[in-house]
């Protein structure tokens, strides 16, 4: 399995630049990277500078870049289980369309991302795995949603494998009320789908809560941004995961006019809270770069 690092943060802070930063530099240290994106915005290619597909594309020595495709993966376990719940209830009278909209698995789509995530963290071959995630409220939304669903799913597991076996044993009373009331059994496909599911977000969660799997925080020394990353910080410990480590981006490296030296001073004053705050994780500044850092050489040096 190898190392996974997620890095969330408000909006615009950097989080892409600085996690692709990460893994340009560790590829260059002649760790195996790769690095994925799962958040829609699409920007790792343009951090990037090149074009970055769903499947995992070489951009350097050692270095691989992926768009994590939240639709393609893994959607057929759930579609089968959506399937026959729709039918289920529409055979019970509930309108189809509202019987669809019941069944929506709730951040389903989030979550396969996730699930791809998973299987290169588990059986890609990497050293390292780099995860570009969504601002820091989805994000958690996302990090809580594998428990939540597979609570969801193996709920109805056990009701399924009931019908199943009270239709197919003895206790033919409920059996014949079921059938009137015209409730399809499920078939074994449906029941192995959603076990198949069940299976796999319980397998996410694994990932996640490894001791080998930290998120780093990526904020900037602004009283704002600061107030909206400890929040984060707070959700992430209650949820019981770890963070390893904070960057604070776009940190003025001082100058002559009195604009700069304003934000020098203001800065220094919010990181010290900041150093204060997440303590003893380290919280390590990245200068203001004259230009953005675009491009694996531009971001392994930034790195
Ligand atoms: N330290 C920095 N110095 C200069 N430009 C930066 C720095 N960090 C990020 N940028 C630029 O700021 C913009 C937003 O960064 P990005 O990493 O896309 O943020 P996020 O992923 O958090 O939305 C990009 O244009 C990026 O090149
Ligand atoms: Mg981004």
């Amino acid at each position: 399995m190898s190392r996974l690092l997620l890095f969330t943060g408000k909006g615009g802070v950097g989080k892409t630049t600085t996690a692709a930063a990460t893994a340009a530099h560790a590829s260059r240290c002649g760790v195996r990277t790769l690095v994925a994106s799962a958040d829609p915005a699409h920007s790792l290619g343009d951090a990037l500078g090149v074009d970055v597909g769903h499947e995992p594309v070489e951009v350097a020595p050692r270095l691989f870049a992926q768009q994590v495709d939240a639709r393609a993966r893994g959607e057929r376990s759930w579609s089968e289980v959506q399937r026959y719940l729709v039918a289920a209830l529409s055979e019970l009278g509930v309108d189809p369309l509202a019987a669809e909209e019941l069944t929506e698995l709730p951040g389903a789509e989030e979550v396969l991302a996730l699930l791809e995530v998973r299987d290169q963290v588990v059986a890609g071959g990497w050293d390292l795995v780099v995860l570009d995630c969504a601002p820091s409220a989805e994000t958690l939304r996302l990090l809580a949603l594998p428990e939540v669903l597979t609570r969801y799913v193996r709920r109805l597991l056990p009701m399924e494998r009931r019908i199943a076996r009270v239709l197919t044993g003895t206790v033919r009373p409920v059996a014949a009320s079921l059938t009137r009331a015209g409730v399809p059994v499920p078939a074994d496909h449906v029941v192995e789908a959603a076990e198949r599911l069940a299976t796999e977000l319980t397998g996410v969660q694994e990932v996640l809560r490894s001791p080998r799997t930290s998120v780093r925080l990526v904020t900037t020394a602004e009283t704002v941004v600061l107030a909206e990353t400890r929040r984060t910080w707070t959700s992430l410990a209650l949820h019981g995961f770890r963070v390893d480590q904070v960057v604070a981006n776009r940190v003025f490296l001082g100058g002559d006019d009195t604009w700069r030296q304003r934000w020098s001073a203001a800065q220094e004053a919010v990181l010290a809270d900041a150093d204060a705050s997440f303590h003893p994780v380290p919280v390590l500044r990245a200068g203001y770069a004259d230009a953005e850092p675009v491009g694996v050489a531009a971001l392994a040096a930034f790195g």
